[in-house]
């Protein structure tokens, strides 16, 4: 199909239009509302959505019925349409999985302690350094590819196993190659301040400048980043650290976000001045800082992926986040250490299992808050005219199959910018 050709969706049993009259991320109460038309239709055109409503509706339209038959129709025959996953935290340039950390996980060590000995994070640095840009940029493009199947239509893609000025540029690069390749829509994000590599340890301080006063000029000066992350916590880099990092994405004109609160406690405040998108993990913080979070529109973005593969007993805090009015989201955190799924469905469903979201707060959580955790909400997450006709259609009749039929893949269509793949029948 062209990217130009007309698309018409029909016998949408439940469309999810997460349509809102409010401003800004959803909150609280907003957070459950759907928006749903039942029996509903959309059509598309060149890659925009053009219009919402019942299929009854559409199709008595004078201007469709004369135009119907230079149209794709296709009949969702009752199943469930909702807008393409946002899925705002992704690592997906590295080579391997890190089977050996799976194992001494199982045997009984923890994250921090495989890190500590030469595991973790370190482990995937030799894979991405050795290998070719065009070999990264394969597997980035397979990765979006999958994504793509599961409903995912836009992702955050960090770099941050490269760890020097030319395998940092490199993978990006690769995410860039990729990108273009991929009819959806990826944000790079600079992640230097993953770890600090082999090379500088005990000289945290040092690789630090490097990244501030080279990575990121060579990122900024090449366009290949649209935010920058810091992983701020014990073990990796501190509040400080994490400041100066803002503080040189600042002058770089580039958005800031973090992973936040996974192993330890880190205070809001200071960092909340440098306006951070999104701020993830978030299962260590201090209560107090809920009622300031929530008078921002700085994300909190859980990945309970990441919990889960950790084998935590403990998930983060959700109820508590909502009902501060913190607007949050939920996101894979797709990479080879802690989350190696790239399923929104997943999280979602551990969302509902251990966290306590309601399925209509998780799905909210992985569409239009996704995108404000990316600053794309004018274009994405939700299914309304003049946004881009991002959609996925899963073989279900009610929404809430969705995070319930764990494990499984339930999408069976996904239309990225206007074009459909998959197969319904
Ligand atoms: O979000 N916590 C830091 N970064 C990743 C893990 C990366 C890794 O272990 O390779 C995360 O969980
Ligand atoms: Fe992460």
């Amino acid at each position: 199909m062209k990217p130009n050709c007309a698309l018409l969706l029909t016998n949408i049993g439940q469309l999810l239009t997460l349509r809102s009259a409010a401003e800004g991320p959803r909150r609280g109460a907003s957070l459950s509302e759907l928006g749903i038309i039942q029996d509903a239709a959309v059509l598309c055109i060149a890659g925009k959505i053009v219009s919402v409503g019942t299929t009854k509706d559409a199709l008595r339209d004078p201007w469709l019925k004369k135009n119907r038959k230079k149209m794709v129709e296709i009949d969702c025959g009752g199943r469930v349409v909702l807008p393409g996953f946002v899925d705002s935290h992704t690592h997906p340039v590295f080579t391997h999985p890190r089977l050996v950390d799976f194992e001494q996980r199982i045997s009984g060590a923890n994250y921090e302690e495989i890190g500590e000995a030469g595991g973790g994070i370190r482990s995937s640095l030799d894979g991405v350094r050795k290998a070719s840009k065009t070999a990264l940029a394969q597997k980035v493009s397979a990765v979006l590819v999958d994504l793509a199947r599961h409903g995912t239509t836009t992702v955050e893609a960090k770099s941050g196993y490269g760890l020097n000025l030319e395998s940092e540029l490199k993978s990006l690069e690769a995410i860039r190659a990729a990108a273009r390749e991929w009819p959806g829509t990826v944000v790079p994000t600079f992640l230097g301040a993953h770890a600090v590599p082999p090379e500088y340890r005990g000289r945290s301080q040092e690789y630090v400048d490097l990244v501030c006063n080279e990575m990121m000029p060579a990122v900024a000066k090449r366009k290949l980043a649209q935010f920058v992350d810091v992983f701020c916590d014990r073990g990796a880099f501190s509040a400080g650290e994490t400041a100066q990092v803002f503080t040189a994405a600042e002058e770089h004109g580039l958005a800031v976000r973090a992973h936040l609160g996974q192993l330890s406690e880190t205070r809001l405040g200071p960092l909340l001045r440098y306006r951070p998108a999104s701020l993830d993990h978030m299962d260590h913080v201090n209560a107090a800082d809920l009622p300031v979070l929530a008078q921002t529109d700085t994300v909190a973005t859980f990945v309970p992926g990441a919990n889960y593969f950790l084998g935590l007993r403990e998930y983060p805090n959700a109820r508590r986040f909502i009902e501060s009015g913190v607007a949050v989201a939920l996101a894979t955190d797709y990479n080879p250490g802690s989350s190696p799924t790239l399923s929104m469905a997943m999280a979602m469903s551990l969302a509902c299992t251990h966290m306590k979201m309601s399925p209509a707060e998780a799905i909210a959580a992985a569409t239009i808050n996704g995108a404000w955790a990316l600053r794309l909400a004018g274009r994405k997450g939700s299914v309304e005219a003049g946004k881009d006709a991002d959609l996925a259609v899963f073989d279900v009749s009610d929404y809430r199959e969705i995070p319930y039929w764990f494990g499984a893949n339930r999408c069976a269509l996904t239309i990225v910018n206007g074009v459909p793949s998959g197969h319904i029948s």
